[in-house]
């Protein structure tokens, strides 16, 4: 069997880290294609390395652009790898332009396309990824859902014959990089004099917080104004917006520092009183390390994480001000997001059909 996964964005380099090993260990042919959606080192290369990824087999060097461009970019150089490499599986990750471009290549060129991480709703067409995710689920012949709640959203959009439950990839990965920094100090506590849960762990990136100059105005104030420093690990998409709009991303508790390599961010957050976050995967990493999080949006596609009390949902400045100094909630051993071995189902999943 052979399978070319197609990834492009930092949080796909995480899921693909447990399906290069799983395909290693099977004995399954795997190339890996690189959109370059995502370019900077910390965004990329980081993510290679110290997950032990093979080097991308193909990479394409799209880079950035409005959605419509960059989707188009990577569609068209999409086909010709397709055709030379001729696999049995094409596998995309998650929701991001680089996600919907390959589902799209492959369907049309009558490749099988399997969907990691199917299922997801937030229900806000408003958001990127909401089209990216109902798009590719629709277009793919394997639904790889990480949850029930997924297989459950699948099932209502008539999509239940094509979907398998696997698990959440981003379970595999996160818990043996935990056992790998637990007991190690944070490289980010000492440079920055911090103390063991005397902070909190920020990331803010999505265009619903960072395009419009008031929201993303809103957010800093309700971060500068929480009680405690906030380190707001910033990606290049929140640094260029708020150097647009001049709003300094340094003031207040509030403390802008470049994006950690994975290892980093873990121990990181293992080390803070919670984590304020509008990503989607640092929600289910922080519930994965009964850390505390806030999240900043209106909907979350990890609904678990706030039924089991782990994730407020807020909005204002104030509301996130309030929220991240709530008492610690009860503990649980709940696992809606699997047991750590999803990469090894999905290699199966794909054998199987
Ligand atoms: C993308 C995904 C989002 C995911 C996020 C993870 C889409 C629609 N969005 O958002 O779902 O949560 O990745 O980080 O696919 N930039 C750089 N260097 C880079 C990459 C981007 O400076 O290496 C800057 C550019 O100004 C670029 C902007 O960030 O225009 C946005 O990048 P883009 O890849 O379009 O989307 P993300 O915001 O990263």
């Amino acid at each position: 069997m052979k399978i070319v996964s197609v990834v492009g964005a930092r949080p796909q380099f995480v899921k693909l880290a447990p399906i290069a090993t799983a395909a290693a260990a099977a004995g399954v042919e795997h190339i890996i294609v690189h959109t370059g959606q995502h370019y900077d080192p910390m965004l990329s290369d980081v993510f290679f390395d110290d997950l032990g990824i093979p080097a991308p087999d193909v990479h394409l060097g799209v880079g950035s652009g409005s959605h419509g461009v960059q989707t188009g970019a990577m569609l068209s150089a999409l086909d010709a790898v397709f055709d030379a490499q001729q696999p049995d599986w094409v596998l995309v990750y998650g929701d991001t332009n680089s996600t919907v471009a390959a589902a799209l290549s492959a369907v049309k060129l009558h490749v099988p396309v399997a969907h990691l991480e199917a299922g997801l709703r937030s229900f806000n067409r408003r958001m990127p990824e909401e089209h990216n995710r109902v798009l590719t689920d629709h277009a793919a012949d394997l639904l790889l859902a990480p949850t029930h709640v997924a297989v459950d959203h699948l099932t209502r959009e008539g999509l239940a014959a094509r979907t398998v439950l696997v698990g959440d990839v981003m379970t595999d990965v996160l818990l043996s990089v935990r056992d790998e920094v637990a007991g190690r100090s944070s490289a980010l506590l000492e440079e920055l004099s911090l103390t063991p849960g005397g902070f909190y762990v920020s990331t803010i990136h999505r265009a619903e917080n960072t395009d419009d100059p008031d929201r993303l105005r809103a957010v800093v104030t309700g971060l500068a104004a929480v009680d405690k420093p906030v380190v707001l690990l910033a990606h290049p998409r929140v640094v260029a917006k708020a150097a647009a709009h001049g709003i300094p991303l340094s003031q207040g508790s509030l403390i802008a520092h470049a994006p950690l390599a994975y290892p980093d961010l873990i121990a990181a957050v293992l080390a803070s009183a919670g984590v304020v976050t509008d990503s989607g995967g640092l929600q289910k990493e922080a519930f994965l390390l009964r850390v505390p999080c806030t999240t900043v949006r209106n909907e979350t596609e990890w609904v678990e994480t706030v039924e089991l009390g782990w994730n407020v949902l807020v909005e204002t400045a104030d509301e996130i001000a309030t929220a991240v100094t709530r008492a610690r909630p009860v503990d649980t051993d709940a696992a809606p997001y699997g047991d750590g071995h999803a990469a090894t189902r999905v290699i199966e999943a794909l054998r199987a059909r």
